[in-house]
């Protein structure tokens, strides 16, 4: 079986498809490694011909046995009644949110569905990705507190660069010359490794 990573948050535009994008780069140079969309309007299947390199895979019964070691699953921006069978058979769930106070409030319903399915999913792990990150800006100590509430790891964070906006044309950061995203993303590779 491989091993299952969902990207989820109920809002849209908060970056889910480039991340999942560019962690399935990151780690397709290791592991054999695949991409999912659980709907079929959203853009990785949309874009899928843009995409090079790794294996974009129809959603369907069959998707999660399939022969990868890791399969990456992007998820539309609502929770609907579709995404609770995801979470139980995922090992991770990433959530990616921006720093601001009312985006991390707005992550609430999609951590709320994580602890639910971890009373029966054992091995679900979850952790939150601070997204789209401007330069330069401090996370407030209001928006420190409502994270710490969720008790979830929260990972190496993302910064706003154009670089993750031409992912779709670049074969994502690792191939692009922008090194710090590279290193971002690389960094948030060995955390998500350390937390399986
Ligand atoms: N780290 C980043 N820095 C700058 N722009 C980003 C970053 N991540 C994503 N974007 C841009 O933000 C927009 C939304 O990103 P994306 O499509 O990945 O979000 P999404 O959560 O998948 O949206 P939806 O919920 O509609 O599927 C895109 O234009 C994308 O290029
Ligand atoms: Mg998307």
């Amino acid at each position: 079986m491989p091993t299952i990573i969902t990207i989820a948050h109920q809002k849209g535009g908060v970056g889910k498809s480039t991340l999942a994008l560019n962690l399935a780069y990151s780690f397709s140079k290791n592991v054999r490694t695949a991409l999912t969309d659980t709907d079929p309007q959203g853009s990785i299947i949309q874009l899928q011909d843009l995409v090079n390199g790794i294996d974009i895979l129809p959603y369907n019964a069959e998707t999660f046995n399939q022969d990868y070691n890791v399969i990456f699953v992007d998820t539309p921006p609502y929770i609907m009644e579709t995404m609770k069978p995801i979470f139980e058979q995922s090992d991770l769930i990433i959530i990616p949110t921006k720093a601001g106070v009312p985006d991390i409030m707005a992550i609430r319903t999609t951590v709320e569905l994580v602890k639910e399915v971890q009373k029966t999913n054992k091995r679900l792990k979850a952790c939150i990705v601070l997204n789209m990150v401007k330069p330069r800006a401090n996370i407030t100590d209001q928006a420190r507190e409502q994270l710490k509430k969720y008790n979830l790891p929260i990972v190496a964070e993302i910064k706003d660069r154009v670089s993750y906006t031409n992912t779709f044309l670049t074969g994502g950061v690792q191939s692009g010359g922008d090194d710090i995203a590279k290193k971002e993303i690389e960094a948030l590779t060995i955390e998500i490794l350390e937390l399986l």
